[in-house]
């Protein structure tokens, strides 16, 4: 009997052995394949952020320095002065043409450059020194021929 038995379980064990590495390899072809793991494309923490692109500088363009003076101008000089510098206000004179440097003894100092003449011999306008980063465009606004 057990010579009969051996080579079965031999058979036995050898189909076993078969099946089991058929079944290792169907089961490696038919898998599923995982999505690969990709590393997750979040910012690291404590990155600084993209900075945001640069403007080009307001002073890069004449035109564009201007039309902001004339903003400006529109919103602190038109109480007492024309809309149209060219012309007098109701209580300042024609700005038109006003210099950097009248515009920043003006504004700043409630004074007048050295040597110039003043067109109005009163002391009515008041200083302005908030303005002191907007006297560029402010020149470049009553800039003659602007
Ligand atoms: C409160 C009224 C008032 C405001 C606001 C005012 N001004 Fe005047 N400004 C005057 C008066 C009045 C004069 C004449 C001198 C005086 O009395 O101070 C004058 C004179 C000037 C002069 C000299 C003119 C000259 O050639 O003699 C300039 C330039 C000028 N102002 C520019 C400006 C600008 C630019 C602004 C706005 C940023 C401004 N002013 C705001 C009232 C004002």
């Amino acid at each position: 009997m057990t010579r009969l038995l051996y080579p079965a379980r031999v058979f036995a064990v050898t189909l076993a052995t078969v099946f089991a590495s058929l079944a290792i390899a169907c089961g490696g072809s038919d898998e599923p394949k995982k999505p690969a793991t990709t590393p997750q494309a979040t910012p690291t923490q404590g990155e600084p952020p993209a900075p945001p692109a640069q403007e080009a500088p307001p002073t890069a363009d004449p035109a564009a320095l201007a039309a902001r003076g004339k903003g400006v101008y529109a919103a602190n000089c038109i109480a007492c002065h024309n809309p149209d510098p060219k012309i007098d206000g109701s209580i300042g004179p024609a700005v038109a043409g006003a210099s950097l440097a009248l515009l920043e003894a003006r504004i700043m100092r409630q004074e007048y450059p050295e040597g110039y003449t003043p067109r109005r011999d009163t002391a009515l306008m008041v200083p302005l020194p908030y303005l002191e980063p907007d006297i560029p465009a402010l020149a470049a606004f009553l800039a003659p021929g602007s």
